[in-house]
């Protein structure tokens, strides 16, 4: 029988959906919000920040809106997540609050001067309190006036930065114009159009253009009332698992955003079969069913223009690349290095150890793949996507592949080894 799965809701729009909720004049109703370490992060600290946010939320859950916003008395732990740390930045820039915002040891790492100097640009009073570019940072509080008007060009396509910036401008009432090399994911654009904001989005010049313009105040936001699609990062790792393990999958309510399905396309090169039926829309965001079917795979070159839409499945797909026949090869992804690990190099060393034979570069990897199972030990440094992405090699007969921390899937998807064991031999 073909597994049915439901991969838990997506970690962005859930991040999103807790900060929009909170300037929405009136309550939210949201479901499917997805319950795991990264979004319970934004959850405490937008809670130190004022926000009146559940402490457990399955099933439908009520967000209270106009928030009673207020400064920040502890210091806001921001976890693992990089996507907490520098949207909130951009919030308690815009909405004039006093905050200090830290991480984990892995997050300390991770650069901030993307975020802090078009926020210091803007006119916010941000200073780094350890090292410079890093975290922990102090917000100052801004009495009254409000921020400048911003047009930005960011050298790398992110989704993070661009979404700390129109946090700033919506919560300030200031004009921000971003645009981008490329296009990164635009969850904050489809909720902020759902309700009711005055933005404009979409390509142009080649890279991707986003305009807010609020006219000098805070617009009025219209609540959210959405059931939150299936997160397709998940989904991506069932999908791998379904396709070593020679099985049919069908996975359903998955988020189908063309900003996000970059993998989608690189799989069916690889020669995967996967048929994707659009099922509706929830917060803007196209949602759907995907049905995989066995099919061999064929190692493929992953051009940079497709980078941002496949961002965080390629240790996924360079995994996969080395269970495919021939070369796979990604350049262009330079930005894998400042994410929860310094994903390249991590992916190349491990993929050595399993005997795997491939090469490392400033900006991508090569991997020289082959249909056989692998033995040995995985080191995570504790990424979850780096557990999740050799995890999958389980479902091959044969494989004897030990992931050094499992724990760590939690920050995104806390089911993820019960839900790969419904693809694994014994369960066929
Ligand atoms: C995210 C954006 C991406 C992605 C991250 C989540 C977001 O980072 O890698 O996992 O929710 O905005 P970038 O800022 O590099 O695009």
């Amino acid at each position: 029988m073909t597994p049915v799965i439901r991969v838990p809701g997506d970690k962005s729009i859930s991040h999103r959906v807790l900060m929009l909720a909170g300037l929405a004049r009136g309550d939210s109703r949201v479901e499917n919000l997805l319950d795991a370490a990264d979004v319970r992060s934004t959850a405490e600290v937008l809670r130190g920040l004022g926000a009146d946010i559940p402490s457990a939320w399955s099933g439908r859950v009520r967000l209270p809106g106009d928030a009673a916003w207020r400064d920040a008395e502890e210091i806001l732990d921001c976890g693992n997540s990089g996507t907490t740390a520098r949207l909130v930045a951009g919030l308690a820039a815009g909405l004039g609050r006093s905050a200090v915002l830290d991480g984990d040891d892995s997050l300390r790492c991770r650069p901030m001067e993307r975020v802090v100097y078009p926020l210091q640009a803007m006119g916010a009073r941000i200073e780094y309190r350890g090292a410079r570019g890093y975290l922990p940072i102090e917000l100052r509080a801004r009495a009254s006036g409000a921020l400048r008007t911003l047009r930005h060009r960011p050298r790398v396509a992110s989704a993070q930065v661009k979404s700390c910036l129109l946090l700033a401008g919506l919560a300030s009432g200031t004009l921000v114009e971003v645009v981008e090399p490329g296009r990164s994911r635009d969850h904050t654009e489809r909720l902020l159009e759902a309700m009711g904001a005055p933005i404009t989005f979409g390509p142009e010049d080649g890279g991707a253009r986003v305009l807010l313009d609020p006219g000098g105040a805070p617009p009025a936001l219209r609540p959210l009332d959405l059931r939150v699609p299936g997160d397709p990062s998940s989904a991506a790792f069932l999908v791998g698992a379904a396709l070593l393990a020679g099985r049919g999958l069908r996975l359903e309510g998955v988020g189908i955003n063309p900003t996000r399905t970059g993998y989608l396309e690189v799989l069916r090169r690889m020669g995967a079969r996967i048929t994707v039926t659009e099922t509706g829309r929830e917060g803007g965001e196209p949602v759907g069913d995907l049905s995989v079917e066995p099919a061999e795979l064929r190692g493929v070159e992953i051009e940079p223009a497709l980078v941002p839409r496949v961002l965080d499945e390629l240790p996924l797909l360079a995994v996969l690349g080395a269970q495919a026949g021939g070369r796979f090869s990604v350049r262009g992804a330079g930005e894998l290095r400042v994410k929860e690990s310094d994903r390249l190099a991590l992916l190349v060393s491990n993929l050595d150890q399993l005997g795997v034979q491939c090469c490392e570069w400033k900006d991508g990897l090569e991997v020289f793949g082959r249909a056989a199972p692998l033995s040995g030990s995985v080191y995570t440094d504790g990424d979850h996507r780096i557990a999740m992405a050799f995890g999958v090699l389980a479902v091959v007969p044969g494989s004897d592949v030990r992931i050094d921390d499992r724990a760590c899937v939690t920050v995104s998807y806390p089911g993820f080894w019960e839900d790969l064991r419904l693809l694994s031999e014994e369960a066929v």
